[in-house]
């Protein structure tokens, strides 16, 4: 049992395979939390939490005997607002007669075999997992928090959620709503995040967490480019390998928050869940709030643990559908090989060449529908634009299947151009403020997916699509950020639920969409990576990772992406040189090196490309697919960080078989030097007895590869890089 329940001292006490969580309900009814970290055995922790009497702290209305307690202390698992904590918290619960203030103390709770599922929103899944559902209830009034906890021991994976119901008999309004709070053991902690922009995705940054509130969000309405709603709060000075390390992952694709704060007293919170800003929610009676989930991970073994954890659950329990496990096809993309300039002719011939290199399927990218010729027009009619397909889809379809290709194509349906005929017809359909001129994105606007009928509209013009020939792929984009939210459905002291209403109603229409294809595999994009998060993985189990296609940047964006996602849900391309988005130039071998790395995929015309180009990329395509479940499934490990540049002339990661059997190390490197000094690097995973060849060359003892590592070889040219390929003797 990982969930233990002990009647005698009132804790609950989650044992994961390497991790410990305890909450306890203490003399006030309060759920307290008293730890969360490494492993131990059974105590009640709760003198972790020692109670203050320092001034300015309003005691509890029942306090007894004059003792000391505070809410401004205390480690609730909820902080909620009003009634002295003062530090960053989870909620606020407006009542029907204006007040803002709950006190909730525990009521009941319930352990469950299997994982508790959030109606309407993604969440981790498993009959393997156990389930924790405390119940707590204000001492005022019938509101009820329903706290979810999800336990995955061998991934040291613990989810969270709340549910917020209504027993009273008149709504509350919620003005914030977050997933958790979370105090955390004493200690100096850094916050590291990762930010960004178009093109340049999840950038690495640590910050010391001080005395004031540090926070990470989103008001784009998407996850977005900016930040990415996952997080790692770390010992001051953790590394790869140590220091304790609390991993934080949202499974939300929309507006977000994720703050920390050091309180006068040392003690560090996270808050983590959908941004209040412009947010709030009425719960009518007997009705209840949903919060999306937010997915935990704890090592005490630095970073590179938490990341195989976190690969792992995602890989196995959270994405879904045909594809999760299986062999996914080595695509083409049309976009930077044709842009919108392309009839069905230039596609096959494209395709004919790929096909000839052993590309398994090709996409049609941006520019098939309506009157699309640019990014001005056509959003919105999702019909095929024949004159310039030369035909019906099914033919072009047909004629790449008879190349022995699979066919993909491409979608962006919440989006919506002023030149379309879904526009023309329903203006309303767009978000627009009463009132206002409704601002233009890359010249088009957002579809009010709160609205069903809306939805409705775009699910039956996109299956038509799909039952009309054969298509195995769907690229599901994203190319812009939400303004002028305001939907015609709700009153106007509702709108605050439209950003959040809208997620919902995107979730909903993927999952039907999926369900209802469930051979298609689905790629999620927003720009490149503008919505890459847990929340779009359930639905779409790859994400194309960045339109910054260059090598050299998809190093610092691919080891961002890392930390949580795993390398198969990366999307990753070899394209042109000079690079379109960067003019920078590296060696094709090292474009597929990076590329292999993910998913693997070709983004450039091969029509173009050399008979030397052409060998390398067909010997490419080979390598990758008999590499490719160390790759996809192996464990996966930062060797040398790309940020490093400077210190080190290279970049290095690795991937392992979890028995440590095989593993393959990538090498890039940025500079040469006259007279360098040789750089050794230490492989992880190895099996320490046993004896390997490295690349089918020379002996090495495990032990050896690990505590001194392989030399990393000079070679004579710019940007080259390496595999090793490590395999038992
Ligand atoms: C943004 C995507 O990231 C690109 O790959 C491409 O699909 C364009 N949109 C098409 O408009």
């Amino acid at each position: 049992m990982a969930i233990i329940f002990n009647e005698n001292d009132k804790t609950f006490t989650i044992n994961t395979k390497s991790t410990t969580y305890q909450m306890k309900i203490d003399s006030y009814d309060v759920l307290s939390h008293t730890y969360y970290g490494k492993r131990v055995g059974y105590s009640d922790m709760s003198f972790s939490t020692p109670e203050y009497g320092a001034a300015f702290s309003p005691n509890v209305a029942d306090h007894k005997d004059g003792a000391y307690y505070s809410h401004t202390h205390n480690f609730p698992e909820i902080s909620a607002f009003g009634l002295g904590d003062f530090r960053i918290n989870a909620l606020t619960v407006k009542h029907a007669d204006g007040s803002v203030a709950l006190n909730p103390k525990y009521v009941s709770h319930k352990i469950e075999k299997g994982k508790y599922k959030l109606k309407g929103l993604p969440s981790f899944y498993g009959d393997d997992a156990e389930s924790l559902i405390v119940t707590l209830k204000d001492d005022t009034y019938d509101i009820y928090l329903h706290l979810y906890y999800g336990v995955f021991e061998e991934y040291d994976l613990i989810t969270r959620a709340l549910e917020i119901e209504n027993k009273s008999n008149a709504p509350i309004k919620l003005e914030k709503a977050l997933s958790m709070s979370l105090d955390l053991p004493w200690g100096s902690y850094e916050l590291i995040s990762f930010r960004g922009r178009h093109t340049l995705e999840r950038c690495f940054e640590r910050t010391k967490i001080g005395h004031s509130i540090l926070s990470i969000s989103s008001m784009r309405g998407a996850s977005s480019h900016m930040q990415n709603p996952f997080v790692m709060v770390a010992e001051e000075g953790a590394t790869e390998d140590y220091g304790s390390v609390f991993g934080v992952s949202l499974v939300y694709s929309g507006n977000f928050i994720i703050s920390t704060e050091k309180d006068p007293f040392e003690r560090t919170r996270i808050v983590a869940g959908i941004n209040p800003d412009c947010f709030s929610y009425e719960v009518l009676p007997n009705d209840s709030f949903v919060t999306p989930e937010v997915a935990l991970v704890y090592s005490s073994d630095g970073f590179s643990k938490m990341t195989n954890c976190y690969h792992k659950a995602i890989r196995n329990n959270l994405c879904r559908g045909k594809y999760q496990f299986a062999k996914r096809p080595v695509l083409i993309n049309s976009w930077e090989a044709a842009y919108f300039d392309f009839n069905a002719d230039k596609l096959v011939g494209i395709a004919s060449e790929a096909a000839k290199l052993g590309v398994d399927l090709f996409v049609m990218d941006d520019g098939w529908f309506g009157k699309r010729d640019d990014d001005h027009t056509s959003l919105g009619d999702w019909f095929t634009n024949e004159e310039k397909l030369q035909g019906p889809l099914s033919d072009l379809v047909n004629r790449i299947n008879a190349l022995g290709m699979q066919f993909g194509i491409w979608f962006e349906p919440e989006c919506i151009s002023e030149k379309s005929e879904l526009y023309r017809a329903h203006p309303d359909y767009a978000f627009k403020i009463p009132n206002r001129v409704p601002q233009l994105s890359r010249q088009q606007y957002i579809l009010d997916f709160s609205r069903k009928e809306i939805r409705d509209n775009i699910y039956s013009q996109l299956a038509k699509i799909l039952n009309s020939a054969n298509i195995a792929y769907v690229k599901w984009d994203f190319n812009r950020h939400i303004s002028d939210i305001y939907s015609i459905d709700l009153p106007p002291e509702r709108q605050g639920e439209v950003y959040h209403r809208y997620i919902l109603g995107l979730y909903e229409l993927l999952e039907r969409i999926t369900n209802d294809f469930p051979n298609v595999l689905f790629e999620s994009c927003s720009g490149g990576g503008g919505r890459f998060d847990c929340g779009m993985l359930h639905y779409m189990p790859q994400v194309w990772t960045s339109d910054n296609t260059d090598a050299l940047d998809r190093l610092k964006i691919q080891y961002g992406t890392s930390f949580c996602y795993p390398i198969r849900t990366m999307g990753a391309h070899v394209s042109v040189c000079p690079n379109h988005g960067t003019a920078g130039i590296t060696p094709l071998s090292t474009r597929g090196n990076v590329a292999y790395f993910g998913t693997y995929g070709l983004e450039l015309d091969v029509t173009k490309m050399t008979a030397e180009e052409k060998e390398e990329i067909k010997r490419q395509i080979k390598e990758f697919k008999e590499l490719y479940d160390l790759i996809q499934f192996g464990d996966y490990y930062r060797l040398v960080s790309p940020y490093n540049r400077g210190k080190s002339l290279y970049s290095v990661w690795e991937t392992v078989k979890e028995d440590g059997s095989e593993a393959l190390v990538c090498a890039v490197r940025y500079e040469n030097e006259c007279a360098e000094v040789p750089e050794f690097v230490k492989v992880k995973g190895l099996i320490a007895d046993k004896w390997y060849v490295v690349n089918g060359d020379k002996k090495y003892l495990g032990d050896a590869l690990m505590n001194i590592g392989i030399k990393l070889d000079y070679q004579y040219y710019s940007f080259p890089s390496k595999l090793y390929h490590i395999t038992l003797a």
